[in-house]
């Protein structure tokens, strides 16, 4: 098969390309921006692969997209690029929409123009909001966006199924929970808490940390998508969880103690607006059809990521460039301590 895969020069859409490019015999072209989020070292390990290609573009262009899906012609379209940090879609909301829902429209569209054969659209278990104990989102449950990220996703996710349901096109839509593992850009939960606590910076907790997040290993994530590409059926959606849950604190508190550095790190800061309190969801579902089920422990799988994060501080210091610590004031800088 040929895969156009966007945003594949980010965290989870460049593991998803190293995957298929040991696994499988598949090709892949790379559509992606290369934003802050998106960086060719993360596709430096599938470089010299032949079956591999990059393409720099902007998925809101759909002149240029529909151009490359002919040129191309791919099986399927694995559609990953996104604006995927809620603390910046709250402080800087209008890329979100530009990528995430205009983003979304043209690649739709240009799969329909040149009748793609399947259309992936990777979303996530933000579009359920916060669940009360002990309920668990299944695929039919409500959504229930609280931020602009998780608003224009859950967009996003109508927009694909409404082309199934309208054009007949042949879509599928994944649901996952909180993805962490190599190459996460360090402004998401677990690799920022990794990264500050090797420079034994403060490590700020969002209110009281008790807000529960459910951990999927990113391999674990991609070993889904894969199955679903297989076996998933036309206009379904898949929900795809780690079925780790743990409070905030309870994740920073043990990379403390990998890390070997004191508690005395921990900050309390100001908390996030609109912050969900607790995600949950079940993939009985995706179990069921597809056979696939979550393969890393989370003890194991945080391990292995505070690992590479310390084999790897050339890069976590390239990503962590002006434009980075530009972020991390306008962030972190007038949230008082709570
Ligand atoms: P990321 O921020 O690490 O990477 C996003 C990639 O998209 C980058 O390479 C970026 O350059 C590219 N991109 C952004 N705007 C673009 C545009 N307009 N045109 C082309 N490329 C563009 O994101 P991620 O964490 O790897 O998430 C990937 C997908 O998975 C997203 O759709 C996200 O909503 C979804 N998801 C993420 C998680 C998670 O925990 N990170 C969980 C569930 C679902
Ligand atoms: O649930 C899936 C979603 O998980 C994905 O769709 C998103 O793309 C991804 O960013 C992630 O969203 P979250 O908002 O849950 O992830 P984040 O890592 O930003 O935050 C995880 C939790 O940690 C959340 O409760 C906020 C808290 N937090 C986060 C940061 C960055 C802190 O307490 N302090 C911090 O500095």
């Amino acid at each position: 098969m040929k895969l156009l895969v966007t945003g594949g020069a980010g965290f989870i859409g460049s593991a998803f390309v190293r995957l298929i490019a040991g696994a499988t015999e598949h090709s892949v072209l790379v559509l992606d921006k290369l934003t802050y989020a998106g960086n060719l070292e993360n596709l430096a390990p599938v470089a010299r692969n032949p079956r591999y290609r990059f393409h720099r573009g902007d998925i809101a262009d759909l002149n240029g997209v529909s151009q490359l899906v002919a040129d191309y012609a791919p099986d399927a379209i694995i559609h990953f690029a996104a604006e995927s940090h809620v603390d910046r879609s709250i402080l800087s909301p209008e890329p979100v929409f530009e990528t995430n829902l205009r983003g979304t429209f043209s690649l739709l569209e240009a799969a329909r123009r040149h009748k793609t054969p399947r259309f992936l659209h990777v979303s996530t278990d933000e579009v359920y909001g916060s669940l009360e104990e002990p309920h668990e989102a299944d695929e039919t449950y409500p959504l229930k966006a609280s931020s602009p990220y998780s608003a224009a996703k859950a967009g996003s996710d109508l927009l694909a199924l409404s082309y199934y349901t309208t054009y007949k096109m042949p879509v599928v839509v994944t649901r996952a929970s909180n993805n962490y593992g190599p190459y996460q850009f360090p402004e998401k939960l677990i690799p920022l808490m990794i990264s500050n606590a090797l420079e034994e910076k403060p490590l700020p907790i969002y209110g009281d940390g008790m807000q529960v997040r459910d951990w999927l290993y990113v391999d674990d994530h991609c070993r889904a998508i894969f199955s679903v590409l297989q076996k998933g059926r036309e206009g379904e959606i898949y929900n795809i969880a780690g079925s780790r849950s743990l409070p905030n604190l309870t994740v920073v508190k043990e990379i403390l103690r990998i890390t070997g550095k004191p508690e005395s790190l921990l900050t309390r800061v100001a908390d996030r607006p609109g912050h969900d309190r607790r995600y949950a969801l079940s993939s009985a579902k995706l179990e069921r059809e597809t056979g696939w089920r979550p393969e890393v422990p989370f003890e194991q799988g945080l391990v292995e990521t505070v690992e590479w994060y310390r084999a790897n501080a050339d890069w976590v210091a390239r990503v962590k460039s002006g434009a980075y610590r530009d972020y991390y004031e306008k962030n972190y800088g007038s949230r008082v301590s709570a």
